[in-house]
């Protein structure tokens, strides 16, 4: 609970923020990872997918992005002429550095006859080493755009991978990166759940092991399990996936109960570290002083720049 001097200094923190984004002409992107206060001040909050599609569509001069670093990077491909700017330049990505370039690179080169599909968490570097960019709620989709006897290796997440392996029937080879906070959840936990709530429906992100996913009724990135429990008539949830989406599914549905599951005994939630980074003041300080500014060589975002564009067209 936050006690009044800390909602007097939030509610100043937002007034000025909401000056500046106004006098900079600034827009604020969120992550549904993001904590509560600062989904709320976005002026777009979203998935993956739709940050990205956002970023390309926007006519503001600085992109304020309240995710983590991949992110940031991606919006900045998509508009090399704009400021983009992440609050904490710490916030990177466990499933991103799970997949180092040069490493990337050489394993790449043991399948020449490949193509490169890579989940949008990564880095500039593996975008630009990539033929196709796909995130959470288009890997299928994207996949599936594909003659069934061409070759793929897909990086970096095993777990996403491995869903869409086994949803198309396909044998990409994949690299065997995976999420931090995903890969840890565990079937017991989610036993637990459903033993203490009979009736609730257990949905996942397709970043968690495959033995979660085979127990869940359904799989989606973050909109794709929002919009469910907007539309099942169902009254409870258990929810496994990191514990910012758990906001946006109770303002959508207050009526409805939601059971984030624990990663382990002493903790009742899933906070991705990376994403915790960004907070109010953060926020305020990067847009005052418009920096810390995400900064890429030309020659490395014209090389992830096309990687990223057919990913946006495949999706329309
Ligand atoms: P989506 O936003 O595609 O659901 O991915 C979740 C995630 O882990 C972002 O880092
Ligand atoms: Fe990366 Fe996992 Fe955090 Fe998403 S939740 S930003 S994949 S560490």
């Amino acid at each position: 609970m936050k006690n009044s001097s800390e909602t007097v200094s939030a509610t100043k923190i937002i007034e000025e923020f909401n000056r500046l984004r106004k006098e900079k002409n600034a827009i604020l992107l969120a992550h549904y990872y993001q904590v509560p206060e600062i989904q709320d001040m976005a002026d777009f909050v979203g998935d993956s997918l739709g940050l990205s599609q956002e970023a390309l569509k926007t006519d503001a001069d600085i992109i304020v992005f309240a995710g983590v670093h991949f992110m940031a990077e991606t919006a900045k491909i998509l508009n090399p002429l704009k400021k983009v700017l992440l609050p904490d330049l710490e916030a990177g990505c466990s499933l991103a550095d799970s997949c180092p370039p040069k490493e990337f690179k050489i394993f790449k080169e043991k399948f020449p006859e490949h193509l490169v599909i890579s989940y949008i968490n990564c880095s500039a570097e593996i975008k630009a080493l990539s033929d196709i960019i796909c995130t959470s709620s288009n890997a299928v989709k994207i996949v599936e755009s594909l003659s069934k006897d061409q070759k793929i290796i897909f990086a970096p997440d095993r777990n996403l991978g491995g869903y869409v392996n086994s949803v198309t029937g396909r044998n990409m080879v994949l690299w065997e990166g995976s999420c931090e906070v995903h890969d840890i959840i565990k079937t017991e936990a989610i036993i637990q759940l459903k033993i203490d709530y009979p009736e609730a429906i257990l949905i996942a992100h397709p970043e968690c092991k495959a033995v979660i996913l085979q127990m869940a009724d359904f799989i989606g990135s973050t909109t794709a399990l929002l919009n469910y429990t907007i539309k099942d008539p169902a009254k409870e949830f258990i929810v496994a996936t990191e514990t910012g989406i758990l906001h946006q599914m109770q303002k959508s549905s207050p009526g409805k109960k939601f059971h984030i599951v624990p990663t382990d005994e002493t903790c009742s939630c899933n906070d991705c570290p990376y994403m915790k980074l960004n907070t109010l003041p953060k926020l305020l300080n990067c847009l005052k002083n418009e920096k810390p500014e995400i900064t890429l060589s030309s020659e490395l975002i014209e090389k992830a720049k096309n990687p990223i564009l057919r990913m946006l067209e495949l999706s329309k």
